[in-house]
């Protein structure tokens, strides 16, 4: 009897029409039409009925034996035709990482870089988000209390003169708004939002009314507080000597304490840079460059903003930040950060493809 070459056969062919299935599609369409419901299997399986008994022992373990074959074969082929599916859309849909970014500047009028005065505030957060501060915020239109008067600056203070302050017509409450004079509101801010330890910077913009070379109505600066338990005159000049040098890219830049005078701190020193008068050259040359001001929060700005000066000390400084991006490229003048001349923003913008990072040196 033909009993095992149909079987052969039935295998043989199913092989074939395997290999021959180019997708999943086609493989089904094989599978279908030997296992399916009307497969020719599944068609062999239902004949050992009609089969004498005593050949239909020995037949029905052929079909079975052949079925599990068929099987294998079937998921063999599944398989192999998942795999090649797989290999050819990760070679369609693979990204060229190798892919250089687009030059910097590019030509194109569309091109876009990073402002000088938003670039050195990105460094001044790197440098500072390093030593675990966070970035504080507070509005361009401050009360007259948080810009002077939380800040020990009372009433008739010369300060308030020396700060030629934009008033805002007056509010319900009789007092005019102003438009912040420093970052220094931010520190009362945040003294009256958080309990302490604090550590902040708050960079942002700042007014007043002068305007030449090296002044702009509207500038900006950056302030710092750190609140805790301890802390002392060491730590602001470690951290002030830390930041100067990295932010200029000096290691042994020279840095010099004056004693000063601020209403809000006690004592106050105005920090001072090295370098060369007659060259220009920061870290070099034996003259003295003001750099920023700061000092030891005074006790009743402490007290001002709920926080008790007997358990809790801190110190505080502020900068300007066109200053030290000036400094920093030896630009000569202020007024082009704010003139929108395309050729100066080309030649002075970054590339937003590299943000400040420490790993670099910013
Ligand atoms: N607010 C001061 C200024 O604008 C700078 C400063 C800030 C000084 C904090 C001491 C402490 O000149």
């Amino acid at each position: 009897m033909s009993d095992t070459n149909d079987l052969a056969a039935l295998r043989d062919s199913t092989a074939q029409q395997l290999a021959a299935a180019a997708d999943l599609r086609a493989w089904d369409a094989v599978r279908v039409a030997v296992l399916g419901k009307s497969g020719s299997l599944t068609g062999l399986l239902k004949g050992l009925g009609a089969i004498a008994p005593e050949a239909r022992k020995e037949r029905g373990a052929s079909l079975n034996r052949l079925k599990g074959e068929l099987e294998g074969l079937v998921e063999a082929r599944r398989t192999a035709l998942e795999e090649a599916a797989l290999d050819a859309r990760l070679a369609a849909e693979r990204l060229d990482v190798t892919l250089s970014p687009r030059p910097f500047p590019p030509s194109g009028a569309e091109a876009g870089g990073i402002h000088p005065i938003s670039r050195t505030m990105e460094e001044i957060t790197a440098i500072f988000g390093a030593m675990g501060f966070a970035v504080a915020e507070g509005p361009d239109i401050e009360s007259d209390w948080l810009n002077f008067g939380a800040l020990n600056i009372p009433e008739h203070h010369p300060a308030r003169q020396d700060h030629d302050t934009f008033y805002l017509p007056a509010g319900a409450d009789g007092r005019r708004p102003v438009l912040r004079t420093h970052t220094s509101p931010v520190q009362a801010r945040t003294m009256l939002g958080q309990e302490p330890p604090i550590r902040i910077i708050a960079p942002g913009r700042t007014w007043r009314a002068d305007h030449d070379a090296t002044h702009s109505p509207m500038f900006h600066q950056v302030e710092g507080l750190v609140i805790d338990r301890g802390i002392t005159l060491g730590h602001l000049k470690g951290c002030l000597i830390d930041f100067l040098r990295a932010f200029f890219d000096i290691r042994d830049l020279p840095v010099r304490f004056r004693a000063s005078y601020f209403p809000f701190t006690e004592p106050s020193m105005e920090v001072d840079i090295g370098w060369s008068r007659k060259t220009g050259e920061l870290g070099k040359g034996s003259d003295w460059l003001e750099i920023l001001g700061s000092g030891m929060v005074h006790p009743k700005v402490l007290a001002n903003c709920g926080i008790d000066p007997r358990e809790w000390q801190g110190f505080a400084f502020g900068m300007g930040i066109e200053r030290i991006t000036m400094l920093k490229h030896g630009m000569p003048d202020l007024r082009p950060f704010y003139e929108s001349d395309l050729r100066w923003l080309r030649h002075w913008a970054s590339d937003p493809l590299s943000p400040p990072s420490l790993a670099e040196g910013v």
